[in-house]
Parts: C-alpha cells; sequence; structure tokens
C-alpha cells in the first residue's frame, strides 16, 4: 500500500503523488477547480500557451506558494542556455511565481535528425545554474529515452531528477522506465489515460469490475504501483476528485503484469526522434 504523501526525488525534494496536467486547458475555472478538487501539484509548458491563466488562477485561489508543486518546461525550439535562460524567465513572469518548484526540458530534439547534442548540453547547463541559483527546486526532462538521457548525464554536474514520458496500460516503455528506475530519476506519466482511449478497454473494464473502481482509476493506480507519478487531466470536477480517489486499494501483482504486456494500445504515436 502506498502511504507516503508524494514521490521524493534524489535530491530529497517531495513532490505530491499526482499531478494536474494542464495541456489544452485554456480557462481559469478548470484550474481552479482542480485545487478546489484537492490538486497541488500543477504541471504546464511554456508551448501549452496558458502559464499567465494559471498565474490569474493561483492568485484568485489563495492557497500560499508553498503549498503548491509547479512545473514547467522549456520548448524544443528554445533549446541552448540563452534561450533556456529566457524561457524560464517567461515562464515565472506568466505564472507570477518567484521560483519554480521544477523546471523540465521538453523534448530532447527540435526536429528529426537535429544536431541535438550540444542543444541539450547547453540547455541542462541553464537549468543547473537555475537550480544552484535556488531559481528552481528540482529539474529534469521530458521524452527523454536512454540515449537522450545518458548524454545529459556523461558531462552534467547534476543528472535530472524526473523524466515525464508517455506511460500508460499499453504503452509502458520498458527499456526507458527500467534505466530511470536503474538511475533513480523519478519517472512521471503525461497521458496516462491514453487520452481516454484506454477507457473501454476490455482488460481495463475486467479490472474495472474486480476493483470496483472506475477505468480511469485503474489506470491511475497502475502508475503508482509502477513508481511513476501520473498527471492526468480532467475538465470536470467529478472526475478530477474520482482521479486523486486511487489510494484505496491494490491492484495485485498478477493484474499489474497484465496491463504491463497487453497489446500496444492508446499510444500517442509520437515518438521523441522523429517528432517535427
Ligand atoms: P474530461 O476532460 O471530459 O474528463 P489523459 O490525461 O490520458 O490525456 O486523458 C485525458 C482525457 O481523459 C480527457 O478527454 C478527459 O475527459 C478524460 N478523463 C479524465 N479523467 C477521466 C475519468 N475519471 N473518467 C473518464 N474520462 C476521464
Amino acid at each position: 500500500m502506498i502511504d507516503k504523501k508524494g514521490f521524493v526525488l534524489e535530491n530529497g525534494e517531495e513532490l505530491p503523488f499526482v499531478g494536474f496536467g494542464t495541456y489544452l486547458v485554456k480557462e481559469e475555472k478548470i484550474i481552479l477547480d482542480a485545487l478546489e478538487a484537492g490538486y497541488r501539484h500543477i504541471d504546464t509548458a511554456r508551448r501549452y500557451e496558458n502559464e499567465k491563466m494559471i498565474g490569474n488562477a493561483l492568485k484568485e485561489c489563495g492557497i500560499p506558494r508553498r503549498e503548491l508543486f509547479l512545473t514547467s518546461k522549456v520548448w524544443k525550439t528554445e533549446l541552448g542556455y540563452d534561450k533556456t535562460m529566457r524561457s524560464f524567465e517567461a515562464s515565472i513572469n506568466d505564472l507570477g511565481v518567484q521560483y519554480l518548484d521544477m523546471f523540465l526540458i521538453h523534448w530532447p530534439m527540435p526536429h528529426p535528425g537535429a544536431d541535438w547534442k550540444p542543444l541539450v548540453t547547453e540547455s541542462w547547463k541553464a537549468l543547473e545554474k537555475l537550480y544552484e541559483e535556488g531559481a528552481v527546486s528540482a529539474i529534469g526532462v521530458c521524452n527523454f529515452l536512454p540515449q537522450h538521457l545518458l548524454h545529459v548525464m556523461k558531462d552534467a554536474n547534476t543528472i535530472p531528477m524526473v523524466d515525464q514520458l508517455e506511460f500508460h496500460p499499453g504503452y509502458t516503455q520498458h527499456a526507458t522506465t527500467q534505466f530511470c528506475l536503474n538511475h533513480g530519476i523519478q519517472v512521471e506519466a503525461w497521458s496516462p489515460l491514453g487520452r481516454g482511449k484506454l477507457l473501454d478497454d476490455p482488460l481495463i473494464l475486467e479490472l474495472s469490475k474486480k476493483y470496483g473502481k472506475s477505468p480511469a482509476q485503474i489506470c491511475l493506480r497502475f502508475c503508482l504501483q509502477n513508481n511513476i507519478l501520473p498527471l492526468p487531466k480532467s475538465s470536470a470536477s467529478e472526475r478530477m476528485k474520482a482521479n486523486l480517489d486511487i489510494f484505496d486499494f491494490d491492484l495485485e501483482l498478477e493484474d499489474v503484469y497484465r496491463l504491463m504486456t497487453m497489446p500496444q494500445t492508446g499510444w500517442s504515436g509520437i515518438h521523441p526522434e522523429h517528432f517535427d
């Protein structure tokens, strides 16, 4: 049973077990509803173009800054030291905060075939600098495969603390998640519900019936039992709340493996080395 308050990163930083994904979220009300539902971990990105709106919601909600865990990301066209620094400044300005809890590189490559290594090296130096200065409490990456992580780790003073990946039943990226586990890198799951496409899958429906939990709760619990932090999105209060209500049951090991090994389902089709 998972009964701690949250996942703990290599540097001791603690973050809530479940975060709220904000890709395509444009309405302040959705953020306010998520905070009301109990989310304290909000995941955004420069690319989502919603940081100002989120900043307004944070101002309005009255929750002290120290109780929130805020993540943003630098987009793949902004790799390089100076551009990454400018992206960070723009993010904190729009969010109206003094610091970020976590800052991530969004993708390893600006476009397929790009000479990504020097760009990622320079961006990582910027993230390390921000971390050393205390402008961020944790640094990491998203959509980095082991070959990209190895490149960063080769010269890093601080190795990535987090890798945010597409992860859900039917798409578990075994090579990358195992690499992260072996190197103390916390994995976060984007689209943990496969953008909703998994919710009528026969195996998920079978397990939903067996455990008396919704298909979404089965998918989210599956993340936790793999030590992966899910970032579900929802626009509806009751589903936001249900997506946090995943701490009163355990999937049996046999069922975790069935979900791990089911045929590929719900994959976004996006591969980090082929994403334009
Ligand atoms: P909605 O906004 O109407 O709740 P993912 O996080 O994997 O990208 O999936 C997001 C999609 O899953 C959204 O379309 C969202 O729709 C839907 N969703 C989120 N939570 C639930 C839930 N508990 N039950 C059913 N659908 C959900």
